[in-house]
């Protein structure tokens, strides 16, 4: 397995490039199934192993896919499956959005049950509810979700919890259902709005995404497109926290600083500099900031998929910072490994209580999962002395070139590869 070996302590300077985002990929590249005739031509498709997955569960469905850098084309036309069981589909979150897809265009979905980062119970109970009201018969055997309908009828659908999956997915079936389906109490993800945008260039009738209320006027079939990814909301997070966290002053490129607000607030109340400037954003930090409160929650709250980094940031931050994790009810395991560079964190059910200390020092450690392996390199970069960060696979899932990026910007991190 490989790992990153960081020896920290080294400010940032530079620009970097963010990629396309990750969760809104995980959902088009599914959606692209739902087109019967042409090819979806997909740009801005981030070169991560979750991605790579997905494409091949597509091509395990009937799909033709041609990768050429961050671009991908997907013909599927020829789809001559609704069963999707392989290996890959355990393996992550985003395969439960191919239940959607083939429900809406098949009728018809086999799909394992999905896997994903162990942060919490993940149910996918508001997912079935919306399939269930637009008249599919759900069942769920062996660790597979089978969902059938005759046909699928437009109807009014108010979610229990504000889900980005559940909106997504019946938003995918809702595609195809008969008349009008609304859906209300919907996530508002920045990645929930670009994949009814996907939707809506493939010609479905979706409006509203980005509000609490999604009207689908149902289309009988989709066709292929030319579309662009929008950037990645968590990817830049990421990198704003660790150029605050090292210190340095670094630009961060082909980003939407609208969907960075929450980050940016909470990092000029901490005492850093954040100035946006068109699809740039550049954070300017001494280094030395102080503690602040978080609590995550669904857009446009504070995104819990950066809360990991972030807490790195506050074990160096003076004073008592207190996170409330409020999406995910097991999302402070790396706590543990940033004990063990000396960071003062006490996990306290869904919160974690940190008091600052004056520095990290350099340890083994381990990526628990994808954000707390980002988390984890973000540690590296800021102790005193050497950072191993084992179990990468993790941070590979989510984040391109992350030591190319991070060297770039004058890190001293390395890839170290090691046979199996
Ligand atoms: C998506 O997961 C993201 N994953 C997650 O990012 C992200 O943390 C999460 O949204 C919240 O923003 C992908 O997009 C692939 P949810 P998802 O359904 O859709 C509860 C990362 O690091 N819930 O919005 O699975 C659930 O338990 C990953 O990139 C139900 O109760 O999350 C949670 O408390 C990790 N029933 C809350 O809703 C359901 O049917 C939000 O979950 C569905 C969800």
């Amino acid at each position: 397995m490989d790992k990153l070996v960081i020896n920290g302590g080294k400010p940032l300077y530079g620009c970097i490039e963010i990629n396309g985002a990750k969760n809104a990929a995980v959902a088009i590249l599914p959606a692209a199934i739902m087109a019967s005739e042409g090819v979806c031509n997909i740009d801005n498709i981030p070169n991560i192993e979750d991605v790579h997955c997905i494409e091949r569960i597509n091509e395990s469905l009937g799909c033709t896919l041609v990768r050429d850098k961050n671009s991908v084309s997907i013909d599927s036309s020829k789809i001559n499956s609704v069963i999707a069981n392989t290996e890959d589909v355990r393996k992550m979150r985003a395969s439960y959005y191919l239940i959607g897809a083939l429900l809406g265009r098949f009728k018809k979905a086999v799909v394992e049950l999905p896997g994903g980062c162990p942060i919490g119970v993940r149910p996918i109970d508001q997912h079935i509810k919306g399939f269930e009201a637009l008249g599919a018969k759900v069942e769920i055997k062996h660790g597979c979700v089978t969902a059938e309908a005759d046909r699928l009828i437009g109807t009014n659908i108010f979610f229990d919890v504000v889900s980005v999956g559940a909106t997504i997915n019946v938003m995918l079936a809702a595609t195809f259902a008969e008349g009008v389906t609304t859906l209300e109490n919907v996530a508002k993800e920045p990645h929930v709005v670009d994949v009814a945008n996907f939707l809506n260039s493939m010609g479905a009738n979706i409006k509203g995404a980005g509000t609490d209320v999604i009207r689908v006027v149902g289309v009988e079939s989709l066709k292929g497109c030319s579309y662009s990814v929008i950037p990645d909301q968590i990817e830049a997070g990421t990198y704003m926290i660790a150029a605050a966290a090292c210190g340095g002053e670094v630009t961060i490129q082909n980003v939407i600083p609208k969907h960075l607000e929450s980050i940016s607030a909470k990092l000029i109340e901490m005492g850093a500099e954040v100035t946006e400037d068109g699809d740039c954003i550049t954070v300017k930090s001494s280094g030395n900031l102080k503690g602040v409160n978080i609590k995550t929650q669904p857009y446009p709250g504070f995104p819990t998929d950066v809360q990991q980094p972030m807490s790195t940031l506050l074990t160096v931050a003076q004073g008592r910072s207190i996170i409330n994790e409020s999406i995910w009810e097991s999302r402070f395991k790396h706590a543990d490994e940033l004990k063990k560079m000396g960071a003062n964190v006490k996990v306290e059910g869904r919160s974690a209580i940190i008091d600052g200390v004056s520095k990290l020092t350099g340890a083994i450690v381990k990526a628990t999962d994808l954000r707390a392996g980002a988390a984890m390199v973000i540690a590296g970069l800021i102790a005193e002395g050497t950072t191993e960060v084992v179990s990468i696979e993790h941070i590979d899932r989510g984040y391109p070139n992350i030591e190319e990026k991070f060297h770039a910007l004058g890190a001293d991190i390395i890839r170290v590869f090691c046979a199996e």
